[in-house]
């Protein structure tokens, strides 16, 4: 590493840890052992100590074109000096209709209206409240009832945690929204294990619907969310046919289907949405992470076009959706958006992760038979390889995993529980791809 770069890294290293109540994460232990980041260039990252770790997450599930990519980091220079901020509301600037006009040509069918916020969380409950909104303003606000999923993710806020079925991200926090309610989770191991893609088993999880409408009736339900690939939970893809059925199901009652793509978005299945992917065209998509390859917060819901238009009416001067925030839109998350698609776009990253799959599918399988492997899924770029907990503490051979990665093998991976996720840059190279599983391959080894 040349002199000045380790300078600038070594200036990085805190020489207090205890103010930063540091989130997702356990602080005793991190604290004792810090995992910290200095710089990042292309598919790596550097410590302060100029290791170079190889990034198989893609920071969180975001830098989708490769770190500190040239092409954004000027566009968030070049904004910066133009325009700091503009108010968000009653006011706008011009990137704001030019990235929206942009992402609504990337989603599928009529999916053409573009509300944004600065997180997925934001997103998620933004989409909550536009659905329950829609249907008031259509005068069905007896439709006040939520469908999420279990094992789904969709953000910390409290609508988001509601949906949710993470039983750790909501057991602490009070009563949460009123009615909700949950499909069942689609993963079994008994029926699905070792699936490269889409497995075969569980389309008919998605009958749990028509159960669910059945006991709460139609007309009290306004919304189902899900993810179409849940990520959070140790990446488990849709079974064939599953969104289908929802999507039908849905139609039949009036229900607006939302799909949450703040993973899934911006090319992580080889498709701009994974609406595309399946086939399947949901009433709303959120998105986050991907639209900025996460250089700068930014997230959003699209909407079909009718429902934008059934908020359209009454007095022009009046506002027609009592929602926002004070960073949508922000200037420097446009400018930023703008340049990330346009990589997309120029370096063709979404056929680029279409073409990988099968290659990457086969590197993640070659780890099957190393000892307490118990399962393997891949879908698009991403992984989920399932470790056997050590007994009576849950979650600790995983946490072993992704120090030993970062420490000794210089890899980033993420874990849930005992599961590792590997979701790396869509820029990874076929050399990288093996460098990653073999890296893996040894840490699972190690802890075993
Ligand atoms: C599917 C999904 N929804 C929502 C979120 C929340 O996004 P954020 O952390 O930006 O609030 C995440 C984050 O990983 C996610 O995976």
């Amino acid at each position: 590493m040349p002199q000045a770069d380790r300078r600038s890294a070594t200036a990085a290293v805190p020489n207090d840890l205890e103010s930063f109540w540091v989130p997702f994460t356990p602080n005793r232990a991190f604290k004792r052992a810090p995992r910290l980041i200095a710089r990042a260039k292309d598919m790596h990252y550097f410590t302060a100590d100029g290791r170079a770790v190889l990034d198989g997450t893609a920071g969180l599930w975001c830098c989708n074109t490769g770190h500190n990519r040239d092409p954004i980091v000027a566009a968030i220079k070049r904004q910066a000096e133009e325009l700091d901020y503009a108010p968000a509301f009653q006011f706008a600037h011009a990137k704001s209709f030019e990235l929206a006009s942009r992402i609504a040509a990337l989603a599928p069918a009529d999916l053409d209206r573009v509300f944004f916020c600065n997180s997925g969380s934001e997103a998620v409950d933004s989409a909550l409240k536009i659905a329950l909104a829609y249907h008031n303003v259509r005068g069905q606000g007896a439709r006040s009832r939520l469908i999420g999923r279990e094992r789904g993710y969709h953000g910390v806020g409290f609508g988001g945690i509601s949906v949710g079925g993470i039983v750790a991200n909501r057991k602490l926090f009070g009563t949460l929204l009123a009615g909700v309610d949950h499909l069942p989770a689609t993963y079994s191991r008994e029926h699905q294990a070792f699936t490269k893609g889409e497995p075969d088993w569980g389309a008919h999880l998605a009958d749990e619907l028509e159960r669910i409408v059945a006991l709460h009736d139609p007309s009290t339900i306004a919304a189902v969310i899900v993810e179409p690939m849940a990520g959070s939970t140790g990446v488990l893809p849709p079974p064939k046919g599953y969104l289908q059925k929802l999507r039908a199901t849905c139609d039949k009652y009036g229900i607006l289907l939302i799909f949450d793509e703040v993973i899934t978005g911006f090319g992580r299945l080889g498709y701009a949405f994974a609406a595309e992917r399946y086939g399947v065209i949901p009433d709303m998509i959120t998105f986050a992470k991907g639209v900025t390859s996460g250089a700068v917060p930014m997230a959003g819901v699209i909407a079909r076009d009718g429902l934008y238009q059934a908020f359209m009416r009454g007095p022009e001067h009046v506002v027609e959706l009592f929602h926002g925030y004070t960073y949508s839109a922000h200037p420097l998350a446009c400018a930023a958006g703008l340049a990330t698609l346009d990589l997309y776009r120029d370096e063709k990253l979404f056929e680029r992760a279409k073409a990988l799959e099968p290659k990457w599918a086969d590197a993640a399988m070659a780890l099957k038979g190393l000892p307490g492997v118990l399962d393997i899924r891949t879908v698009g770029i991403t992984a989920g390889i399932d470790l056997a907990s050590r007994p009576g503490s849950p979650g600790l051979r995983g946490y072993e995993t992704m120090e030993r990665a970062f420490h000794n093998e210089d890899l980033m991976v993420r874990i849930a529980g005992d599961t590792i996720e590997l979701m790396p840059p869509l820029i990874v190279s076929e050399a990288q791809i093996g460098e990653i599983f073999d890296k893996v391959g040894r840490v699972i080894k190690a802890v075993n």
